[in-house]
């Protein structure tokens, strides 16, 4: 589904990541490990469109998206969570969710004047969408609470519900277990379980938490100071020396 082919970023003069690939395959979740500063956010931001990478190219469902803007990967299916939440922190939890989808009548003023009972009509369908995406997520006695007023856990968990409010299905999450405490961990691991499983997302996961990662993700990659060190199963990768010696030399292990 994505396919990263030999990416490279530089800032300045330090070499982010060097001639990265590999594969996201569709209906699967992958995860990406790898020590602190490995650059592993930086491949998704390049992905995800933040910005381009300086060598490689990256597919999507085949088709070049390499350089394309955030804004247009999204309407081709592809979004991304971010390490900090980007919550609208004096809005509620629902209204956080109702911002999401594009293409609203009521943002084109014409439209709004001619269609008014469109508008109304996908007014409530949006609601009804940001009710049920809080529900599934099992956080829909906070849909009137201000989005700022949550836990980092529960801002993780808002993330997820954005993504679930576009038609995306191929989804980056970075870190999404940071922060987030035993219980909601479980429920967050479930939730993408299931949007995995029963609703045919696609997943590209970036986490530290190798429980996680092991309940998660199959294949996992490897990143180490730029550069893909592994892949395989996550047995595999933990039993990989290389791996091993990365972590322990980042002192993260
Ligand atoms: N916008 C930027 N400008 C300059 N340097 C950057 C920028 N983004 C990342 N870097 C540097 O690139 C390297 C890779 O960073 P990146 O954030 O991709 O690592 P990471 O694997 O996501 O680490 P972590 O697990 O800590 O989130 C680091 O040395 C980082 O300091
Ligand atoms: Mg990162």
């Amino acid at each position: 589904m994505i396919e990263v082919d030999g990416i490279s970023k530089a800032f300045g003069g330090l070499q982010a990541v060097r001639d990265v690939s590999f594969t996201v395959e569709k209906g699967g979740i992958t995860g990406l490990i790898g020590p602190n500063g490995a650059g592993k956010t930086t491949v998704f931001n390049m992905i995800a469109g933040a910005f381009a990478p300086d060598t490689g190219t990256i597919r999507l469902n085949g088709e070049n998206i390499t350089g394309l803007p955030t804004h247009q990967l999204f309407h081709k299916g592809l979004v991304r969570t971010f390490q900090i939440p980007h919550e609208f922190s004096r809005m509620s939890v629902r209204e956080n969710l109702m911002l999401v989808p594009a293409k609203q009548s009521g943002e084109r003023l014409l439209e709004n004047w001619l269609r008014w009972w469109r508008v109304i009509r996908e007014d409530r369908q949006i609601l009804k969408k940001a009710d049920e995406v809080l529900d599934f997520l099992e956080i829909g006695h906070l849909r009137n609470e201000l989005a700022g007023n949550l836990s980092g856990g529960q801002k993780k968990l808002l993330d997820l519900g954005r993504t679930m409010m576009t038609d995306a299905r191929a989804v980056l999450l970075d870190e999404p277990g940071a922060g987030v405490n035993r219980t909601l961990l479980g429920k967050l691991t479930e939730a993408i379980q299931r949007l995995n499983k029963e609703h045919g997302y696609t997943f590209c996961v970036i986490e530290h938490d190798m429980d996680l990662i092991a309940r998660l993700c199959d294949p996992v990659i490897v990143m180490a100071n730029g550069e893909i060190l592994a892949s395989g199963d996550i047995d595999s990768v933990r039993d990989n020396p290389d791996v091993r010696e990365a972590y322990l030399g980042s002192g993260a292990a």
